[in-house]
């Protein structure tokens, strides 16, 4: 049985994540969605908000689970008997961000490997940050975001 995490903020989800998501599960046997608590990055939704959403949005894809985490992912990684992580690569500049972190995680586990995928064309701009930019600013996204997150957000935003 051969597991993957697929860590992140997902703050919240989108199309782009799900694109990598499906791809890594046609590889491996389980692809386990990792919920970070700890990304250095102060979100909009809780933790528990962002699992709950993600739960929602993978529904469908029968060998994904959802788990949050807190701590360290190659600690998290272990815990779950994870072979390797999963990451997308959009454009060249998501290149030296992820490259450091893959290093660093090997440097805390040797064991551990990232494995990149690159998502549709469709998505390679694509980022949370900006969905939260567009939609607290009265715009709305079309075929970019899984089923109840648009509404998710703007019940969040109280728009
Ligand atoms: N489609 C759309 N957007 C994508 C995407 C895709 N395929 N892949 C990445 N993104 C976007 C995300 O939406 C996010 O956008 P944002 O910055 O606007 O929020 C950005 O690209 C990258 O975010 P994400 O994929 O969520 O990763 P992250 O860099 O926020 O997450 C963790 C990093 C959670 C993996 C990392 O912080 C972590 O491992 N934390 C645990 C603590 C730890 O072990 N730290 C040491 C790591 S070396």
């Amino acid at each position: 049985m051969k597991t993957v995490i697929y860590p992140g903020t997902f703050d919240p989800i989108t199309n782009g994540h799900i694109d990598i998501l499906k791809k890594a599960s046609r590889v491996f046997d389980q692809v386990i969605l990792s919920v970070a608590e700890d990304t250095g990055k102060s979100t909009l939704f809780s933790v528990d908000e962002r699992e709950q959403i993600c739960r929602e949005a993978v529904r469908d894809i029968a060998n994904v689970q959802v788990m949050k985490f807190s701590g360290l992912v190659v600690n998290f990684a272990r815990k779950v008997n994870a072979i390797a992580m999963i990451r997308g690569l959009r454009a060249i500049s998501d290149f030296e961000y992820e490259l450091s972190q893959a290093l660093m995680n090997e440097k805390l586990s040797d064991r551990f490997s990232t494995i990149f995928f690159v998502p549709d064309y469709k998505y390679l701009y694509l980022s949370s940050s900006m969905i939260k930019q567009v939609i607290s600013l009265g715009g709305s996204i079309n075929n970019l975001l899984p089923p109840g997150v648009e509404e998710a957000l703007r019940k969040k935003l109280n728009l």
